[in-house]
């Protein structure tokens, strides 16, 4: 009698064979363009797309999705070249055990350029970050519109550009550059909520040297035209800059801390081992006895927050005015100050640009905001004027006037003209609004204010270097002070610096659960 197999085991022996195809297909995938071209990935000093998923995501979370999504094109011979995942490896996985859709260009496969199937894979990755509300993450290294499938990449991008713009303020997006980013390609990362770039390795810009140099005859390096300091400091395109690319995807895990996943959510809040009650008497002589003098308002943020932490956004660009995340018992905050000891901390035009962005973020996030003020006033000259500081400047005040988050204002030295108004003055919402002993709020500075109003009176003085101090004085004694605003309820209350951090705790705690609302409309008109 012959041996009769098992129906179990004819399904075993197929499966089996069905599996090996299955693993070898994803060994396959994992290679993309293939070892040499890892190689020579390698060899430019840069990571895999796979190996930057291995550092950014939570060990071992990472779930692909589209992993053998191939193109669909017979033209110019890429029906040869059909390498599975298409140049985009994209899933979700967890960072600090939070949620997130990720997708990361494969530069070995076809440069990572964009087209229709590379596309539509991060299309459906954005809408399901939508849908579950997580944020989705961007490592970008490609080299554009892929060419030999033509009009469909641009398609792809346009696809691309639209959810970006649909989901912005609904969940967080945030886009590293790792490599090439050229073109409109551009318009993704600078839709999304932060750019990343690394020193050396990345650039951005709509079109390269070359055309540069055919178009304007300058005749540039892709660094320096669109490379990480560049961005940094120059354009304001980017908001965080790294060394290396180790650097830069940890310091996407450090910003993704202090954000909610989504607008309906609150931002996590963390235990906080520092003392709420912690009073730092370095604060009490902090302001410099002349009003003229520079101080750092740096030293002022982590003397108050939890344990000094102080997250800086676009560190380099427009130092009169310093950004970025902190905590408060443990609590997320957006800190917006004018930094005296940059151009006195006034208000230019792209100081006024990148804070009003940001507190556009917080108030779409449902970060409470808090303001450290000492502003001279607005920038004064035809350079100023001329690039717009009017529109420019009214960003920065629509920006504080819509938001809706809880909003404290702390005014450590100067409040002077519309730059009062605009620092989230309780004019426009500020729920406290605090003053040091030293603030000085005015409709201007002593100086140009006597020599408007007492003009006659300093002429026709014996000594009219001397009327004019006396005249000075008189002003500050009466005018550069808090007590004003504090009488008529603009300053709710006037504060011993070495308490702020106490102080600010308690007031956010109490504003927690604070509702506020705008008039319904479709959208409001920003000044662009
Ligand atoms: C198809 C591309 C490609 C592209 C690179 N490759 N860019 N394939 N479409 N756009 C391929 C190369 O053929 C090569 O394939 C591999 O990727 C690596 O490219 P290299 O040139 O060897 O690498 P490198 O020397 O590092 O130079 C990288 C680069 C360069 C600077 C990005 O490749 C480049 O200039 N590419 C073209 C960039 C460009 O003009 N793109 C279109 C921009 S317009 P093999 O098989 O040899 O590995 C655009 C419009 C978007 O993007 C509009 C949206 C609205």
């Amino acid at each position: 009698m012959g041996f009769k197999e098992s129906p179990i085991g004819k399904l075993n022996r197929m499966t089996d064979t069905k599996t090996k195809k299955l693993v070898e297909l994803r060994a396959e995938a994992m290679l993309g363009g293939g070892e040499d071209r890892i190689k020579a990935q390698h060899d430019k000093g840069k990571m895999t797309a796979r190996e930057r998923l291995d550092i950014l995501l939570d060990e071992g979370s990472f779930n692909e999705i589209g992993m053998f999504v191939r193109h669909r094109s017979h033209d110019f011979g890429l029906e040869d070249k059909r390498y599975l995942g298409d140049g985009v490896v994209t899933g979700y996985g967890l960072i600090n055990g939070r949620k997130v859709f990720v997708y990361s260009q494969d530069f070995t496969v076809f440069g990572g350029s964009l087209a229709e199937a590379h596309a539509e894979k991060i299309c459906k990755l954005i809408e399901m970050a939508g849908k579950v509300g997580a944020p989705v993450i961007g490592l970008n290294d490609s080299g554009g519109a892929r060419i030999q499938e033509g009009i469909v990449s641009l398609a792809g991008y346009a696809d691309i550009f639209l959810l970006n713009t649909m989901y912005s303020g609904v969940i967080p997006q945030i886009s590293a550059i790792m490599g090439p980013c050229a073109g409109g390609a551009v318009y993704s990362p600078a839709i999304t909520d932060f750019i990343l770039m690394v020193k050396n390795l990345s650039y951005m810009f709509v079109t390269g040297p070359n055309v540069v140099k055919t178009v304007t005859h300058e005749e540039i390096s892709s660094e320096e035209l669109g490379g990480a300091a560049t961005h940094a400091q120059k354009s304001g395109v980017s908001h965080f800059t790294s060394d290396n690319e180790v650097e830069c995807l940890e310091t996407l895990r450090e910003l993704l801390s202090f954000i909610p996943q989504n607008n309906l959510e609150e931002p996590p809040r963390i235990e906080c081992t520092d003392p709420i009650d912690r009073a730092d008497a370095k604060l009490d002589t902090i302001i410099p006895e002349r009003s003229e003098k520079p101080y750092d308002i740096k030293e002022v943020i982590t003397a108050v927050v939890d344990d000094g932490n102080y997250f800086e956004v676009q560190s380099e660009y427009a130092k009169n005015i310093s950004i970025g995340f902190s905590r408060l018992d443990g609590r997320s905050i957006g800190i917006v100050a004018n930094q005296p000891a940059y151009l006195a901390g006034v208000l230019d035009c792209d100081s006024s640009i990148k804070a009003a962005r940001f507190v556009r973020f917080c108030d779409a996030f449902n970060i409470p905001l808090l303001v450290f003020e000492d502003v001279p006033g607005f920038l004064p000259g035809t350079e100023q004027e001329w690039r717009g500081i009017i529109k420019h400047g009214a960003k920065l005040l629509y920006a504080f006037s819509e938001a809706t988050v809880p909003k404290i204002t702390v005014i450590t030295r100067k409040a002077y003209g519309g730059a009062y108004d605009v620092m989230n003055s309780k004019h426009i919402r500020g729920d406290f609004n605090f003053a040091w002993p030293t603030a000085e709020i005015a409709v201007m500075g002593a100086k140009g204010a006597t020599e408007i109003i007492f003009k006659k009176e300093i002429n026709a003085s014996d000594d009219p270097e001397a009327e004019e101090l006396r005249l000075e004085n008189d002003f500050k004694e009466k005018f550069a002070n808090p007590y004003l605003a504090a009488e008529r309820g603009y300053i709710d209350e006037i504060i011993i610096p070495h308490k702020t951090r106490e102080k600010l705790i308690s007031a956010f705690s109490i504003l927690e659960n604070k509702v506020d609302s705008n008039p319904r409309k479709k959208h409001g008109n920003i000044p662009l």
